[in-house]
């Protein structure tokens, strides 16, 4: 599809939702949003104007989507405490609603879907390195939730249906709705914030990183790939040499910010998910793509940021805690469906 389309964008009110409906407005589509809102409120600065459709993905049907040339499926419980919160619920919206999605877009003639995956699906692995041949090992709710939703989309695909899940790398960087239960945005933040650097682990684990814009654009350039060449296909998207452990992250952010200081608790456990991931398929099926922001200048950026928007604090950039103060105050049902549209954006910066 490489002529501009009408492409709905959903969970575009979270953390990579401003960045990818950038790339997508970049790349001359049209773009709307689909979102429940459950982080409405948690925005740094405003988002790209896109009209938007205020709806949980399980209640979609294919009359929302008519007209629509392709979805860009971001909304969902996104990392793996969320997914610990309600394994069930994370089950339902990570997979069972995808499908059902899925399911309906086809139904309405949307000619792509394009999945945000997760390499997480790898889980813990005996080899050094991995790719998708490597069966997955989820070990968690939502890693085992992002890998049945792949499966079953590569049973949708067909001439008239070209299916595509990326299984994106740890994303880092700054977006107007920052996260920062995120590794690199979380020591950065209390480099900056605390002039402090606090492992939660012992540090030994692998990580693939992908700064936001990088993977915005690979969003961006999956939409125009030739069906007859990434359809039923799962992707890694991020960068071979972008690998890391968690302690060479907190180191170089410790040398962009040397006044911070380095703190690995001498209890801190191993945490068990551990990956190395190869990026060669991505390399072959969208050739224009490289990363062009390493975790050096991803961690320059960053700071520059957070000093740039006055950041104070980091509420509302953590989803599991918003996500149960929401619970508790009755704005969001214990189905994770919002009742209320959460009250005027609060911006952690200056808040
Ligand atoms: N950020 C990363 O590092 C990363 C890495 C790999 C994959 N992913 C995947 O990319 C997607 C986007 O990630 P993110 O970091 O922007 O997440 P996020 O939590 O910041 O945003 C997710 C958005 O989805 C919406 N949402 C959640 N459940 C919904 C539902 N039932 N119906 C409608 N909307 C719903 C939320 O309101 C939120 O705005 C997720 O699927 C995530 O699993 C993210």
């Amino acid at each position: 599809m490489s002529a501009p389309a009408r492409v709905l964008v959903t969970g575009h009110l979270g953390y990579l939702g401003p960045p990818v409906v950038a790339a997508l407005h970049r790349a001359g589509h049209e773009v709307a949003g689909l979102d429940s809102g459950l982080f409405e409120d948690c925005a740094l600065e405003p988002d790209p104007p896109v009209p938007t459709i205020r709806r949980d993905i399980r209640d979609v049907t294919p009359a929302d989507l008519r007209g629509v040339h392709a979805v860009v499926h971001l909304a969902g419980l996104s990392n793996d405490p969320l997914g610990l919160l309600a394994p069930d619920l994370t089950h339902e919206i990570n997979a069972a609603a995808t499908l059902r999605l899925a399911t309906a877009a086809r139904e309405a003639g949307v000619r792509r879907f394009l999945f945000s995956s997760s390499c997480s699906v790898y889980g813990t692995t005996a080899e050094a390195w991995v790719d998708e041949a490597t069966p997955p090992r989820p070990v968690t709710p939502y890693a085992a939730a992002k890998a049945a939703a792949e499966r079953g989309l590569a049973g949708l695909a067909g001439p008239a249906f070209c299916v595509l899940s990326l299984r994106n790398a740890t994303a880092f960087g700054y977006s107007p709705r920052l996260r920062t239960d995120l590794v690199v945005n979380d020591l950065v933040a209390g480099a900056v914030l605390r002039n402090e650097i606090r492992l939660l682990s012992d540090g030994s684990a692998w990580r693939p990183l992908v700064h936001v814009s990088d993977l915005a654009r690979a969003f961006a350039l999956a939409l125009d790939a030739p069906a007859e060449h990434v359809n039923g296909a799962v992707l890694n998207v991020g960068a071979d040499a972008q690998n890391y452990t968690v302690r060479t992250i907190a180191r170089t952010v410790a040398e962009a910010l040397p006044e911070a200081r380095l703190s690995i608790p001498g209890d801190a456990g191993r945490d068990v998910r551990s990956y190395r991931v190869r990026f060669d398929r991505l390399h072959r099926l969208l050739p224009e793509f490289a990363c062009r922001v390493d975790l050096r200048a991803g961690i320059a950026d960053l700071v520059a940021q957070y000093r740039r928007v006055g950041l104070r604090s980091t509420d509302g950039c953590v989803r599991l805690e918003h996500l149960k103060r929401r619970l508790a105050a009755g704005e969001v049902a214990a189905d994770l469906r919002p009742r209320l549209p959460a009250p005027a954006a609060a911006a952690a910066a200056g808040a």
